[in-house]
């Protein structure tokens, strides 16, 4: 496995289209792997392929520890609810911003066997989903946002 290097705002590559995984390679269970140590090593719950320039529909999740969901052309089959928080990304390192995301989220996908799962999350998870699968769109949570947070609001939240 590979640490990875995160791309950052103001790259194009994070503002590009992902073309979905026609085939999965050993390569793109590489990618699986190196994606998850780059994830865990910058401390992030998750991380779509353009943040680390490849422009291929794959995201990893990591919200509860030892508990890795990989993603291959992951799509929303279905949401609910509506929830209202802070939002971060690997990409826009310092910077947080309030975003509203559905509370209940459901997203089918491949796996790396190629097999069709489905997971349902909610709260952190859900908008993990929303916030991953944005990327492979070439969005950011700072063009949803209600509003990017100051300096000064980011200390006194995160105490
Ligand atoms: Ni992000």
């Amino acid at each position: 496995m590979a640490k990875l290097k995160i791309v950052k705002i103001g790259d194009e590559v994070l503002r590009t289209r992902c073309r979905p995984v026609e085939k999965i390679t050993p390569r793109t269970l590489q990618l699986l792997d190196d994606m998850v140590e780059t994830m865990r090593e910058a401390d992030g719950v998750g991380l779509a392929a353009p943040q680390v320039g490849i422009l291929r529909r794959i995201v990893v999740i990591e919200v509860n520890e030892g508990e890795v969901i990989e993603l291959i052309n992951p799509k929303i089959v279905a949401f609910a609810g509506e929830q209202e928080g802070m939002e971060g990304c690997l990409s826009l390192p310092g910077q947080w911003g309030i975003v509203k995301r559905p509370m209940h989220v459901t997203v089918r996908a491949l796996n790396r066997y190629g097999e069709e799962v489905e997971y349902r999350g909610s709260e952190l998870l859900a908008r993990c989903f929303c916030h991953e699968l944005d990327h492979l769109d070439g969005k950011l949570y700072c063009d949803v946002a209600d509003r990017m947070l100051t300096k000064a609001e980011v200390e006194e939240l995160r105490g």
